[in-house]
């Protein structure tokens, strides 16, 4: 009896791992995203590499996705520059109006497995427009758009949405959309077209960040822009002096990235369940001298 009893303890501690091991799986199957707003120049990537280890702790993410259009000085992105983002721990880059401003993209864009542009640009445009990352078994689809207000014309970017949305759902529910977009209404009528087809749509370009971040009735998290990530005390990452003579003047004018001064990081959190692919907490993250990193 006794020696029965003791199997009976064994067989009920054998459970409990089991199930331990079970929960913890489940605990696992999660998919944080951070998204970082458009890095600009060297200032920007050093904001990056100096804050990026602590956001990934304080958030637990999965996925660290970056706006890379500007890293360049301003301009592009250059083949190392897209590396060593990617060892600062970005798993995936997005573009937009400034794509083929740096040449050297030309040279490694159909290598860069994790480098996307506009999915909205020519059909004759090197690269690609959506990317899949899987990460402890759940599978995130990263689309990039372009805007066609204000901005050079390109295809419809609502349509290319829901062809690629459809096409990401075969694999996973989960779906993140960076919209590179001047218009505030562009921006929001794409997220509410979007509402319950994607997981989160945010806007990127004009480098300040809104205030409007939210999740909409049907489970999409939203926000107008991200805003930028680079130097602070300039005027959306190029130098006071030369866009203000610009303003005063209408004279040609020649916008340069600093390379020294304070920064700021500007970012966004989504928290997505990877079951039906609908966030489930959003936040604005924004970070500076004046609004200081808390853990
Ligand atoms: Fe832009």
């Amino acid at each position: 009896m006794a020696g029965h009893d003791r199997h009976n303890f064994a067989f009920d501690f054998e459970l409990v791992v089991k199930y331990k091991v079970l929960i913890n799986e489940r605990v696992v199957m999660k998919m944080k995203v951070l998204f970082i707003g458009d890095i600009v120049g060297s200032i920007g990537r050093d904001a990056v590499e100096k804050y990026l280890p602590r956001l990934k702790k304080k958030y637990n993410t999965d996925v660290v996705i970056a706006n890379g259009e500007n890293a360049a000085a301003g301009r592009g992105i250059t083949r190392n520059i897209y590396n060593d983002l990617l060892q600062m721990g970005v798993d995936v880059i997005t573009m937009g109006n400034h794509t083929w401003d740096n040449k050297d993209i030309f040279d490694f864009i159909d290598d860069a497995d994790y480098l996307i542009r506009p999915a909205n640009f020519s059909s004759d445009a090197p690269g690609k427009g959506m990317v899949q990352i899987s990460k402890n078994g759940v599978t995130l689809s990263v689309i990039n758009l372009h805007g066609r207000v204000f901005l050079p014309p390109h295809e419809d970017p609502f349509a290319m949405a829901e062809k690629l949305i459809e096409e990401a759902h075969k694999t996973s529910p989960l779906v993140f959309v960076d919209f590179h977009a001047e218009a505030t209404s562009e921006k929001i009528a794409l997220g509410w077209h979007l509402d319950g087809k994607a997981s989160a749509v945010v806007g990127t370009h004009t480098h300040v960040q809104t205030a409007d971040a939210r999740i909409y009735p049907n489970g999409t998290a939203y926000i107008t822009d991200v805003g930028m990530t680079g130097p602070y005390d300039e005027i959306l990452g190029m130098t006071k002096e030369s866009v203000i003579y610009k303003f005063q003047t209408n004279m040609p004018s020649r916008f340069e990235v600093p390379k020294k001064g304070r920064d700021v990081l500007s970012g966004f959190f989504v928290d997505i369940d990877d079951k039906t692919g609908k966030a489930r907490h959003c936040e604005r993250v924004y970070i500076n001298e004046d609004y200081p990193f808390q853990a």
